[in-house]
């Protein structure tokens, strides 16, 4: 263990998994700072991370794009040992029609921090990447060594020119050490239900509308497609537990901040498991003992049929394994969608 707390700076540190990761990151002992320009999040996150850690992060509302900013933001708090960098745009949909939002806010938010990473000596860094970057892959199980195929969006495409800045940095300056970390489908939210995700709006994911809809904020959820080549004809995902993966996070600081890796190193964050729509829907109705009214409707465009994780990698190198259940993740997003019903 380490003889101070280190320093560790997460950007987009009241999102959903940023939030969830903070969390996770003081229980273990780091001394954590948060920028975030609140875009996609909400200030009273910090109540709720105080409320489960008994601290409160650091926190300035900083657009990580703007470089003076972020440059007195390192200034002020000197001596960062590591970032882990969350703050993006995520919405698939509005990355194709704008586009440019997209490429300004997650390129230039990366490459304002690779520039003042080396000024402020900070010399690790996390990023997230996503399962995205594999397209529909030829071999399941996917693993890190399959090929990156052609983005089906702006979003997508972020996610692989960042990949490739930060490969192309890192060679050019090895002075700064990088993992990047390709998420597959996080969901649920942490057991206390202090902290969740907040969808903007009519959530476009699977697993906050199911919970919406459970509490009957939408007649019904529709099922995008049923004619897939899968065992129940609905697509299939690899769904993991939002605190499993914040615990991910713990562990790849702590190996940016123990080990000396030359090369950038990538893992996938799965559970190893695919589940398709239509079983995740009875289980939550299962666990929940509540009805989800659904109905199957046409393909959603751009849909991976089916993608799940060969997660084997970071089990072996990080020591990191999802343990929650896909039961308990989906008790966590009801109660969690129940906790946001009660405070409305
Ligand atoms: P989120 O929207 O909940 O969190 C992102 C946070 O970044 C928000 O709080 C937002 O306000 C902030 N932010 C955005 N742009 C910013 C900027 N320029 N400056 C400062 N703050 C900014 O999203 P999330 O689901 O927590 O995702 C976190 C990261 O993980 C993103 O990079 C996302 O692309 C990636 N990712 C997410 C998923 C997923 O399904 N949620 C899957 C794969 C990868
Ligand atoms: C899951 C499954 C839908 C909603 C997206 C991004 C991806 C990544 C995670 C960041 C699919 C089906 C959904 C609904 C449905 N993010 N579905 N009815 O599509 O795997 O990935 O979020 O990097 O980039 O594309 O997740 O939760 O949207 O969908 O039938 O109302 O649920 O068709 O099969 P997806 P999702």
């Amino acid at each position: 263990m380490f003889t101070s707390s280190p320093k560790v700076l997460v950007t987009g540190g009241t999102g959903y998994i940023g939030s969830h990761t903070v969390v996770a990151l003081m229980e273990a002992g780091f001394d954590v700072y948060v920028v975030d320009n609140l875009s996609n999040s909400n200030i009273e996150v910090l109540n709720g991370i105080e409320q489960i850690t008994g601290k409160r992060p650091v926190f300035e509302n900083i657009d990580c794009t703007d470089y003076v900013a972020m440059d007195k933001f390192l200034t002020k708090h000197e001596g960062i040992k590591a970032v882990i960098h969350f703050a993006a745009s995520k919405a698939v949909g509005e990355s194709v029609e704008l586009p440019l939002k997209y490429y300004r806010n997650n390129v230039v938010s990366l490459v304002t921090l690779l520039e003042l990473m080396p000024i402020h000596k900070v010399e690790n860094l996390v990023f997230s990447s996503s399962c995205t970057v594999y397209g529909q892959p030829d071999v399941l199980p996917v693993d890190e060594k399959a090929p990156i195929k052609k983005a089906l969006s702006p979003y997508g495409n972020t996610k692989q020119i960042c990949e490739e800045v930060i490969v192309d940095t890192v060679h050019a300056n090895p002075a700064i050490k990088s993992i990047l970390l390709r998420y597959f489908n996080p969901i649920g939210a942490h057991s206390s239900a202090a902290i969740g995700e907040l969808p903007n709006g009519v959530p476009n994911n699977l697993v906050p509308f199911v919970a919406q809809t459970a509490a009957g904020l939408h007649k019904k959820i529709k099922v995008f497609g049923n004619d897939y080549n899968t065992p129940d004809g609905t697509c299939i995902r690899d769904y993991i537990n939002v605190m499993d993966l914040a615990y991910a996070h713990v562990t790849a600081v702590e190996r940016l901040l123990n080990k000396d890796i030359q090369e950038p190193e990538v893992y996938n964050l799965g559970t190893g498991k695919g589940l398709s729509v239509m079983e995740l829907i009875k289980t939550f109705e299962v666990v929940n003992g509540v009805k989800v009214p659904y109905e199957i409707v046409g393909r959603r465009e751009g849909d991976i049929e089916q993608v799940w994780a060969n997660p084997s990698l970071a089990q072996k190198v990080l020591k990191w394994k999802a343990k929650a259940t896909i039961e308990e993740t989906l008790e966590s997003a009801w109660k969690w969608q129940q906790r946001c019903m009660e405070r409305k």
